[in-house]
């Protein structure tokens, strides 16, 4: 099974970015254990601080990949493109949060992607993004 993990704007600064919040551990080392852990799953890894890019590649996963795990980051609470990236295709994406985004403002509790999402994970560290990847583990 082919999952693709898309990570959006400033998770490339994860390890680095506001530790108390986002943990100290850098995306690529977390990913490298995903992949040793899930050695059943293809699972792929893109990220872009960039809003097209990340329809674009939401656009292109559909035809190849059987499912997104998503963190839009701070497009989730802005983007209605993205939402509507989502929302045009057949596979199914679990919305992922490292931090539980009710817990914080106001502003990060509004999502333009989860309502066409299969169901959202949210304030477990990146464990989040494991939680999602089980998620997947029966579906055929
Ligand atoms: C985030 C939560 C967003 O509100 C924030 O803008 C991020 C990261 C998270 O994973 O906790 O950049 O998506």
């Amino acid at each position: 099974m082919k999952l693709i993990i898309i990570n959006g704007p400033n998770l490339n600064l994860l390890g680095n970015r506001e530790n108390g919040i986002y943990g100290s551990k850098s995306f690529d080392d977390f990913f490298v254990e995903m992949q040793f852990k899930y050695r059943d799953i293809e699972l792929q890894f893109y990220q872009s601080n960039i809003e097209g890019n990340l329809i674009d590649k939401i656009q292109e996963a559909a035809s190849e990949f059987k499912g997104i795990i998503l963190n839009a980051a701070a497009y989730t609470h802005t983007s209605v493109g993205i939402g509507d990236a989502v929302r045009a295709i057949d596979i199914p994406v679990v919305e992922v949060h490292i931090s539980n985004t009710f817990a914080r403002e106001e502003f990060r509790h509004t999502s333009h992607i989860a309502p066409y999402t299969k169901g959202v994970i949210t304030g477990f560290g990146l464990q989040s993004y494991e939680l999602a990847i089980q998620s997947f583990l029966n579906v055929k």
